[in-house]
């Protein structure tokens, strides 16, 4: 994918023609499609047409009605023109993009290259033949007086994808390649090489941090834990730092309150929170982005063995709370507690976000469509929704009170890590809150969005990267415009 501003095109290049549904453009291969019924501009729709001497070369794109067009519909529009263009061999487009509605021109460009480049993503690690489709080139036109906006915001997505696209690798890469120990090598690689700073500790050091509950998890796999911090402080004028943490469970079979096999077959996606904060880490300073982040991972693995934690122990944590193990495949928010609490009282904080793929009720409440989300701290929460949806990675908000987190309530021990079934996802939440020390947090279970079962919009099948855009558009406030 490579993409030019106010570039002239190549000869042989096809030019983007932009039509809202039922209405008329001046183009000979637009009146002529139109008239055979082929096209009428509905969203989503794309004709690429090329006569035999080469003279029309266009790409009718479909728009759909004027008054429904949004940022999100931009995205999905141009994914539509790469995959057709892929389709068609076609390798070079230019395109044009007028004033749509009340749309920020800046991120209206930028949701089209966006667009484009969702088309591009693959995970083909395994596979022996690879399939190698034309790169596509995109020559933006824009008038002179947002040009230099506009490259900005092209640069500014361009870059954060690339942080997507690390996130849906890690997360696609099954658990024999991609376990703690890899997982922070690959942490550490990518991560170096753009300035953030990586500190990874191994099991004595995380003994000595005294991060039991972690430790707990981690005791039934021969795939020795990780602790990974990452620093990112770039911001000298403000004292202010945020922490994102993420679940990092390499594998998860349930250990002894083992899964079926056909709920296990996945689980090697439940490190979809660590991978989220990793790409974050890097898009935002490939973006060089103006902020101090820390993002905690605890990578462990949830397996059998004569040494794996079983259900009915007590075991201790960081904060000093023990906890009852009521169910050892509720064992995220046990790794999680730690994280945050380490990160509120040994990073000393003054926000946390953690991203978790944390509970099947999650799927059950919002399907693949939303992320679930609960939170002590309404402003906090408001500024993650707010970004979210500008990212087009929508975030949905539970309720909580103190009957939901009464469901953690042990007999023997000051906490129990399962709440049961119903609310299930409320209560994993709570059980968070009960290790974050009042500061403000915001918890968001992408248990159904991290990783999708089928394709959607321009979205892949697997690892989708959800929240690295909503993290950097929240930390990363470049545009002040409202849409
Ligand atoms: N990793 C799972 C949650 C999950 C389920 C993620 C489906 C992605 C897709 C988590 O560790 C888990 O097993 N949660 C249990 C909690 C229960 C035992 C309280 C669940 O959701 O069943
Ligand atoms: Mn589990
Ligand atoms: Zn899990």
């Amino acid at each position: 994918m490579k993409y030019n501003v106010g570039l002239e095109n190549v000869k042989n290049g096809l030019e983007a023609v932009l039509v809202f549904e039922n209405e008329k453009v001046e183009n000979p291969v637009f009146n002529k499609m139109n008239e055979l019924g082929l096209f009428s501009g509905k969203e989503g729709e794309v004709v690429i047409f090329r006569d035999l001497e080469d003279k029309e070369k266009v790409a009718l794109v479909g728009l759909g009605k004027k008054e429904d067009i949004c940022i999100n519909k931009v995205r999905k529009i141009f994914y539509n023109v790469a995959k057709e263009m892929q389709a068609k061999k076609e390798e070079e487009i230019k395109v044009f993009i007028p004033k749509l509605n009340e749309l920020c021109t800046r991120r209206t460009y930028a949701a089209a290259l966006e667009g484009f480049i969702h088309a591009e993503y693959k995970f083909d690690r395994y596979k022996s033949e690879k399939v190698n489709n034309k790169e596509i080139t995109v020559n933006f036109f824009v008038t002179p007086e947002k040009e230099e906006k506009v490259k900005k915001g092209l640069k500014k997505i361009a870059n954060t994808m690339e942080g997507v696209f690390f996130t849906r690798d890690l997360v696609n890469m099954p658990s024999q390649d991609l376990y703690p120990e890899t997982l922070a090598n690959f942490a550490k690689e990518k991560l170096e090489e753009v300035g953030v700073k990586v500190t990874v500790y191994e099991e004595d050091e995380i003994e000595k941090i005294g991060m039991k509950a972690f430790l707990s998890v981690a005791r039934g796999s021969s795939n020795r834990p990780r602790l990974i911090v990452m620093e990112y402080l770039n911001d000298a004028d403000s004292s202010e730092k945020i922490a994102l943490v993420g679940k990092g469970v390499t594998y998860d079979t349930g250990g002894y309150s083992i899964k079926p096999s056909e709920g296990m077959k996945t689980m090697f996606c439940d490190m979809g929170g660590a991978g989220t904060v990793i790409g974050t880490m890097y898009a935002l300073a490939k973006n060089n982005v103006k902020t101090n982040v820390y993002a905690v991972v605890a990578a462990c693995e949830n397996s059998i063995s004569g040494n794996a934690y079983k259900p009915g122990d007590v075991i201790g944590s960081l904060a000093g709370k023990s906890i009852e193990v009521d169910n050892t495949d509720a064992e995220g928010r046990l790794t999680l507690a730690d994280a945050v609490y380490y990160s509120s009282t040994v990073l000393k904080v003054d926000k946390i976000i953690d991203l978790a793929t944390l509970t099947g009720a999650c799927l059950v409440a919002l399907n693949e469509f939303y992320t679930g989300s609960v939170t002590n701290n309404q402003e906090l929460f408001n500024e993650v929704l707010e970004a979210s949806k500008k990212a087009g990675e929508p975030i949905w908000q539970l309720p909580t009170s103190d009957e939901f987190r009464a469901l953690n309530n042990s007999r023997v021990a000051d906490i129990k890590n399962s709440g049961g079934r119903m609310g299930g996802t409320i209560s994993a939440g709570l059980f968070i809150e009960a290790f974050v020390n009042k500061t403000p947090w915001v918890h968001l279970d992408i248990a159904g969005t991290a990783f999708l079962s089928k394709e959607y919009s321009y979205l892949p099948l697997g690892a989708t990267g959800v929240h690295v855009k909503t993290l950097v558009e929240m930390l990363d406030k470049p545009c002040g415009c409202k849409n």
